[in-house]
């Protein structure tokens, strides 16, 4: 397992630090006790079989025991699906084993593996291998990638799936550097969210690829993916992945990605990661961005062909400074992560298109958010959910983004755009690289914006913004006469026998044929439906943001020419956000549900494990 290993020596970090113990940063969701030993870097070595489907080699992890804690505290770390081999100690006592033992299963957590280390150590090696129960692996046949020649294999960290493919203290909370060398058959290229150190010819057709983090980050951003990978300079510093028949149309779908970092820098201070660079995966990548840092993982229906759906590239890359280098301590806390992210993603799409563009997005936005906070229970509805016993991936709704993001747009038109924005700056560079509570961000707030402010009129109920359901009264009016003709458009041609005067709709963005799907009443005769669809080829949009909707209505309607489309939209992209509300809006009838059941196990051997879990528990369906 040792041959053509760590080849060049990769300077450890710089900026690794234990950092804090806050006391209230309490982890519900890791077995951990960083309080008593914490991890600040990991090294991972690990072999690739494609064969196998498993990841097999070591994790060692420096550490540090906190002054005060008791002698004999063990590491805990957090793990899932992992087969564990061996543990011993490594350094100054290289080679001791360590008894371990797992702890008691949990089914949101995994199980808690206990390391009954000697005072003395500072770094332990852990050999182990995946298994079939690793959540966050998706390895692909080759028929479910675009070249259809070799397999695929990627991981998806966020929120507690690091776990299932390394044995680590998975929390938000536990910032650490990493090195990595991943060993993959000839002819297969392996990226991760860090610094590429080179490749080298491991013999016996495998290929060993070497990576440093030097950044200290939470094990959510650590992400490997292997493939058939060819690459293009996107500009300086930025550049994009992805396999040799995509990465073309990548590249022009992208191109902004170098101004869009300047534009962040200009307001909010420097891109602190050197590299960043994005990874367009297979269409069952389950998400539609991951911000894994230095390389951004992304979904390819984002490939539009027009860069209508750019804003996906501007928000992964606003979490360089929201959520990576100020990271949520905890899941309850995501909010900070991703409600930050979605307010800068829209102020650099405005700096680089234009307030038209971007109010288009944000009333889209707030519609989603009304709809949520419509249907969802109280508890769902704020901003510093609870969510002890829950599953974090079950908190992604679109408060933490939407609801998040109304706020700090509240705060700017009331602390004005220049003075925001100067708190923003400061905020990312008092904490940066550390992980905080919604606590640490209201007495942050309190201090350096609201107290040094005394004179504003109107003072916000940040109380009722964080902690309350529902939305508070006064935030900005966003309008647009775009939007305005379009929701006329949709009114004048849901009439019976109404003619559709294709012109009227001929300089419509995605923006605005996603608004007009979604201004159309309910209910809509067959007729109705076919005429639109003739007038402007809805069924067979390539678009997957306009075609999810269009699909909505086509269900709703119970519109059969679409049934064909729907089916290869559901067996071919695996997102989950579409999947969602597809499966959804079957799920609403009985004959609905019973196709849901029918295509969902056709195309589940496809879905990432993620997608499939949330899909299973929509339907009722076990997994
Ligand atoms: N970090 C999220 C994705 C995520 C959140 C994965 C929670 C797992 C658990 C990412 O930044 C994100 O928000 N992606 C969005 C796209 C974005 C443009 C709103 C998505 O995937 O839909
Ligand atoms: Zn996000």
């Amino acid at each position: 397992m040792k041959t053509c290993g760590l080849a060049l020596i990769l300077g450890v970090s710089m900026i690794s630090s234990p950092g804090r113990i806050k006391a209230g940063a309490v982890d519900g969701h890791s077995f951990s006790k960083p309080g008593d030993v914490r991890v600040r870097h990991l090294d991972l070595d690990l072999n690739v079989s494609f064969e196998k489907h498993e990841l097999s080699g070591s994790a060692t992890l420096d550490i540090v025991r906190a002054p005060g804690s008791p002698a004999d505290a063990p590491l805990i770390l957090d793990t899932r699906g992992l087969e564990i081999l061996e543990a011993s100690e490594t350094g100054i006592i290289e080679g001791r084993p360590i008894p371990f033992e797992f702890g008691v299963e949990d089914p949101i957590k995994g199980k808690p593996l206990i390391l009954k280390l000697s005072a003395k150590a500072t770094s332990v090696r852990v050999v182990y291998k995946t298994t079939a129960k690793s959540s966050a692996l998706q390895w692909l046949e080759p028929k479910g990638t675009a070249g259809g020649k070799q397999p695929f294999l990627f991981t998806q960290s966020q929120a507690i799936h690091a776990r299932s493919w390394i044995p680590i203290q998975d929390s938000p909370n536990v910032r650490m550097t990493y090195n990595a060398t991943i060993r993959v058959p000839d002819g297969q290229t392996a990226v991760m969210s860090a610094d590429r150190s080179g490749d080298k010819n491991c013999g016996d057709r495998v290929r060993g690829f070497y990576f440093a983090m030097k950044e200290p980050i939470p094990a959510y951003l650590i992400a490997l993916a292997v493939g058939d990978l060819a690459f293009r300079p996107l500009g300086p510093r930025a550049g994009v992945f992805a396999e040799p028949s995509v990465v073309d149309a990548a590249a022009y779908e992208f191109a902004d990605t170098e101004a869009m970092i300047n534009k962040i820098e200009k307001r909010f201070g420097p891109y602190r990661w050197g590299r960043y660079d994005l990874l367009v995966l297979p269409p069952s990548f389950p998400f539609g961005g991951m911000e894994n840092p230095k390389l951004t993982f992304a979904t390819p229906t984002v490939i539009a062909g027009d860069r209508s759906l750019v804003s996906l590239v501007a928000h992964e890359l606003a979490h360089s400074w929201s959520g990576n280098l100020v990271t949520n301590a905890t899941w309850r806390d995501f909010w900070l992560n991703e409600g930050f992210t979605t307010y800068l993603e829209r102020r650099v799409l405005e700096d680089l298109y234009g307030k038209e563009r971007v109010d288009m997005e944000r009333l889209l936005g707030r519609e989603e958010l009304k709809k949520e906070i419509a249907e969802f229970a109280p508890h769902a509805q704020i901003l510093h959910v609870d969510l002890t016993d829950r599953d974090p991936d079950d908190g992604m709704t679109r408060i933490p983004y939407e609801k998040g993001s109304l706020f700090l747009e509240v705060l700017e038109s009331t602390y004005g755009r220049d003075r925001f924005d100067r708190f923003l700056k400061d905020y990312f560079d008092h904490f940066a690289f550390k992980s905080i509570t919604t606590a640490d961000f209201v007495s942050y707030l309190k201090t350096n914006l609201i107290d040094a402010n005394p004179k504003v009129a109107e003072p916000i109920d940040v109380d009722a913004w964080i902690e309350k359901p529902g939305l508070p009264e006064n935030f900005p009016v966003v309008s647009s006469n775009r939007f305005a003709r379009v929701e006329e458009a949709a009114k004048t041609w849901s009439e019976p026998g109404v003619k559709i005067d294709v012109e009227r709709a001929k300089e419509w963005t995605t923006h605005e044929w996603v608004h007009f799907l979604q201004s159309l009443p309910h209910q809509l005769p067959v007729e109705r439906m076919a005429a639109l669809d003739t007038a402007f080829g809805l069924t067979n949009r390539g678009n997957a943001e306009v075609a999810q909707q269009w699909l909505v209505i086509a269900i709703r309607n119970a519109y059969s020419p679409a049934d064909a489309r729907l089916e290869k939209f559901l067996t071919t992209i695996g997102r989950r956000k579409f999947l969602m509300l597809l499966y959804g809006e079957l799920n609403k009838s009985h004959e609905g549900a019973n196709r849901a059941k029918a295509i969902f196990a056709k195309a589940k051997p496809f879905y990432h494990p993620i997608a499939a879990e949330s899909v299973g528990k929509l339907l009722g369906v076990e997994n």
